[in-house]
């Protein structure tokens, strides 16, 4: 039993094929999915998904790249869908200092702005953050977020960075990037972590694991990230599963 805790199986990607992909995921050992949304239309389409599936369950919130246009008013629904009892989280949200689009002031605003909604509605949030540990850190403890929790996915920061981020009680996703030969940092990272404070994610179609580099990614290939995993803390596979799993429990409720 897997648990996929970032996926977007609603990205246009899987048009073709959407509900093959997701029954052969759920062939490969995954067992419960967080569709995480992107956008307004992504977080309505992770809730479909999650009503379609029970499987499923549903993040949503609006990504930093995306966030230019958000309003008071789209706050106001996001609160809306958070209501839902197949929503176990605020996300995906945070800072893009790699795109570095729309400018950071914005990026830190709409961010602030939806941990506080995590707060009011009570749920963690699911963190999206590159080339900017420090903001988000700061960020994330101005706003309390070690009240709601969450996770930092797709962690791309060093050992000391994920310190800060496990004493403030989030968990660290990680996915296909753990299985690239290049890298080194997250390898040390996993190494460091306690087990009990990773989350397994494949942030599909993006980031393909070895030896599907290259390609659309599916939360099928999450095998290939648990094995590495299971690798790099020299236990077994179904010791990864087990604790990993239990971990998105814990974090999600369900
Ligand atoms: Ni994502």
């Amino acid at each position: 039993m897997i648990y996929e805790t970032h996926t977007h199986f609603d990205d246009k990607a899987f048009d073709i094929d959407r509900d093959e992909a997701i029954r052969e995921a759920m062939a490969a050992g995954v067992t419960r999915f967080v569709n995480v949304g992107a956008s307004l239309e992504g977080s309505i389409r992770s809730m479909e998904l999650a009503d379609k599936y029970p499987e499923f369950l549903a993040a949503v919130g609006v990504h930093p790249e995306e966030c230019a246009s958000l309003s008071e008013a789209d706050i106001g629904l996001l609160e809306e869908y958070a209501e839902r009892e197949n929503v176990v989280a605020i996300g995906e949200i945070g800072l893009d200092y790699y795109w570095d689009k729309p400018e950071r002031d914005i990026q830190k605003k709409w961010f602030a702005a939806q941990i506080a909604l995590a707060r009011k509605v009570k749920l963690p949030v699911i963190i999206h953050s590159r080339e900017a540990a420090q903001d988000t850190y700061d960020i994330l403890k101005a706003e309390k977020a070690d009240e709601t929790g969450g996770i930092l996915h797709c962690f791309s920061y060093g050992c000391e960075m994920a310190k800060q981020f496990l004493d403030m009680g989030f968990y660290i996703g990680v996915g296909g990037v753990v299985t690239f030969k290049n890298a080194k940092k997250l390898k040390e990272v996993v190494g460091y972590l306690p087990l009990d404070r990773i989350v397994t994610e494949t942030d599909s179609p993006y980031m393909a694991p070895v030896p599907m580099r290259g390609k659309r990614n599916t939360s099928a290939y999450l095998p290939y990230i648990v094995k590495q995993i299971a690798d790099i803390k020299g236990v077994s596979v179904e010791e990864v599963e087990k604790v990993t799993y239990d971990n998105a429990v814990r974090l999600f409720g369900k």
